[in-house]
């Protein structure tokens, strides 16, 4: 069978042939690949979707040599995304100027005495091991301004603003050529965001993976599409198949930011344990909890959930708490308990079986839902 067409106002926009991103993913753990890397970027890309970097795990040189790099392997037209928080409050750890990156053993050494004491109760009660890795300081999330003006130097087709609102950007983004897109997860912000000049809004409901708000995209869509009219509306959270994309669509969507799907392909980027514990997960296998981030962010279920529950401890401000998942999860990971194994993951894990390349997927979601829309309604439904 011939590629089959499936186009909406969005492949006009960014001169894409199917309305599907990949969503921008920054790293499942301090020191790991991100979760959207180059090559995730470069295979959606090239098989006609929106490729999208995760660039909140790269210092500001590196976002610019990947940036470099996917120019460099493809020429279709590419986003990055980046997390740009409003009140960024590094706590102790502020003040390091000039220092690019630290030993996670030197840096949990800041952290409150009842925090680190936890994190030393838990290894000594479950016997893991001290496990050292270097963390870079000097982030795109830690450095806003630099990273942004890296995206409008290199001309970035896409800029997508994962946290916070990029209003403060667009202007000079639409001077050198780019569009701008923005991630809601309520109508409130999705107003404000519209209004704020942006050419794109996700809707990202409760189900998503990451850091994800209180109303599931069932409701959030239709209500969001209202309110940033008329800024155009992609779907996010919960979809990962030809039936989610159909449905986006009918709803008016103009397209879908998809992540858990992408993140378990060949291309992503996540430890191999990470992306086994997504393919064992059941539609119940994940839980919201601020114990990862400092913010609410969902997460395969694990242990380290329950540790933190049982702690008591109030989680640290985002990104500081990051710091405490990831030097445990380093640790479980090293000491294979996998049960206490986790990283940010959607509700979608449930129907996720198998890893494939990311092709495949955006193939396979083109060719269902293109089925759905044109002949393939179930048998139940009557429509005259
Ligand atoms: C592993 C992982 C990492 C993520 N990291 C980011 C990030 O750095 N920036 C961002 O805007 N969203 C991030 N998200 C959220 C996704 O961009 C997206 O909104 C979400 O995955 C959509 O829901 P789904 O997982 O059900 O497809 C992440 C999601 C996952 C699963």
């Amino acid at each position: 069978m011939g590629k089959r067409i499936l186009r909406t106002k969005l492949c006009d926009m960014l001169g894409i042939d199917y309305p599907i991103f990949n969503a921008g993913m920054g790293p499942t753990l301090m020191g790991e690949e991100t979760g959207a890397p180059v090559d995730l970027v470069v295979a959606v890309s090239e098989a006609g979707g929106l490729g999208v970097l995760g660039g909140s795990g790269f210092t500001v040189d590196e976002l610019r040599e990947a940036i470099r790099e996917i120019k460099a392997r493809t020429d279709k037209p590419f986003g990055v995304d980046l997390l740009l928080p409003k009140n960024l409050d590094l706590g102790e750890g502020a003040g390091m100027e000039g220092v690019d990156e630290l030993p996670i053993s030197e840096i949990l050494k800041m952290l409150p005495p009842a925090h680190r004491d936890w994190i030393s109760t838990v290894k000594q009660d479950l016997g893991l091991p001290d496990v050292e890795f270097m963390v870079k300081m000097n982030t795109t999330t830690v450095r806003p301004e630099e990273s942004v003006a890296v995206c409008i130097e290199e001309k970035v087709p896409l800029f997508c603003a994962g946290l916070g609102n990029p209003g403060f950007m667009v202007e000079r983004a639409h001077a050198s050529g780019m569009q701008v897109l923005a991630i809601t997860g309520n109508t409130k912000n999705a107003r404000r965001m519209a209004e704020s000049g942006i050419d794109l809004l996700v809707a990202q409901g409760h189900e998503g993976g990451g850091h994800t708000g209180r109303i599931g995209t069932m409701a959030l869509l239709p209500a969001a599409i209202d309110a940033a009219r008329p800024v155009p509306v992609l779907a996010a959270g919960g979809i990962g198949d030809g039936r989610g994309l159909a449905a986006a669509l009918a709803m008016g969507c103009v397209g879908v930011w998809v992540g858990t799907r992408f993140l378990c392909t060949r291309e992503g980027g996540a430890p191999d344990i990470v992306k086994e514990r997504i393919l064992a997960s059941a539609d119940e296998g994940t839980r919201v909890s601020r114990a990862y981030t400092g913010k609410t962010l969902r997460a395969t279920y694990s242990g380290y959930h329950d540790l933190w529950d049982k702690s008591g401890l109030d989680p640290l401000p985002f990104p500081i708490q990051i710091m405490i998942a990831s030097a445990l999860l380093a640790s479980f990971i090293e000491a294979e308990k996998a049960d206490y194994v986790t990283g940010p993951a959607g509700q979608i894990s449930g129907i996720i079986d198998q890893i494939k390349p990311a092709a495949q997927v955006l193939e396979d979601m083109v060719e269902e839902a293109a089925d759905i829309l044109t002949r393939r309604l179930p048998d139940s439904v009557t429509v005259a």
